[in-house]
């Protein structure tokens, strides 16, 4: 069975279940790439990513979910809550047939995970221009769980866990910027949710710390006076040719391309072509 299937399995009781958008299986696959026995743990992962969702959604009132209605926009956010909840203890309960080490070490990446999501909250009240906060943000919300997914499966076939947490967390700070830099590249229809959200949501991402950066005094206000609100394509396209202009967009992208290459790097050792194949994807994707 795939971890896929163990999923549905595990909350088929639940008939709004049918109405989640599952993610792209990242962590699955990477768990199931790392120790091909360890499918249950990989379907485990994907259930605490899926219920991190559920509660993100309702934290960024978000209406869609890869071109779907969300579950917090279908049946109100009160049941997407629950449902998070759900198959969060469920998720947990499983967890502790894995042993002490594996239960540890994915149950402190969801702890982080929590962690980073309200830290995100936190820095969208204001314009946050500190690059250092948005990183340590983002490892904790993102890169945590993808490098406790590495290490757990790493640990269940006794290889270097130490080695497969930094591949896990480099690739996985490359996700992370690389989500937030499709958010201002790609279109509504690639995305599936509109695009430029994360600014009207308040958040800072990488590109738009190094956009504020580039501006002068002027555009600075001009910049600051469209934070969270809804923008017009004019608006839209003058942040998007700014940061065209200024090379951001690049430089973005090459900064997760290093953070990938780091990662490839550090397994190198190991045959796991399939690890190389996943850290170039997370960086060549268009949604
Ligand atoms: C990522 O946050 C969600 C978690 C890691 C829990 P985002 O808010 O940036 O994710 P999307 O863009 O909604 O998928
Ligand atoms: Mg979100
Ligand atoms: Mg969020
Ligand atoms: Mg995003």
């Amino acid at each position: 069975m795939s971890f896929y299937e163990i999923l549905d399995k595990m909350f088929s009781d639940f008939e709004e279940y049918k109405d989640i958008q599952k993610g792209k299986g990242v962590r699955g696959e990477l768990i199931t790439t790392i120790s091909p026995k360890s499918v249950k743990l990989a379907a485990v992962v994907e259930a605490v990513h899926l219920a991190s969702l559920l509660h993100d959604d309702v934290i960024d009132e978000a209406e869609l979910r890869r071109g779907a209605e969300s579950i917090n926009a279908k049946y109100g956010d009160f049941t997407a809550v629950m449902l998070g909840d759900i198959i969060y203890s469920r998720a947990f309960y499983e967890l502790t047939s894995f042993g002490e080490k594996i239960a540890k070490i994915i149950s402190n990446a969801v702890y982080q995970l929590s962690q980073g999501e309200l830290e995100d909250v936190k820095l969208s009240k204001e314009m946050n221009l500190d690059k250092e906060k948005y990183m340590s943000m983002i490892y904790k919300k993102t890169a945590s769980l993808i490098q406790a997914s590495c290490e757990a499966a790493a640990e269940a076939e006794n290889l270097d866990t130490r080695k497969f947490a930094l591949y896990g967390k480099n690739i996985g700070l490359a996700f992370q910027i690389i989500d937030d830099l499709l958010d201002v590249t790609q279109d509504e229809k690639t995305l599936g949710k509109p695009s430029m959200l994360d600014f009207k949501e308040g958040k800072m991402t990488l590109p738009y710390i190094y956009l504020y950066e580039s501006l002068n005094e002027e555009e600075k206000k001009k910049l600051k006076s469209m934070f969270k609100k809804d923008l017009n394509n004019d608006q839209k396209n003058w942040i998007k040719n700014k940061m065209f202009k200024f090379g951001i967009i690049d430089r973005c992208y090459n900064e997760a391309k290093e953070l990938v290459d780091e990662a490839k790097n550090t397994i190198k050792e190991y045959n796991f072509s399939k690890l190389q194949l996943i850290a170039d994807k997370i960086i060549n994707r268009k949604f």
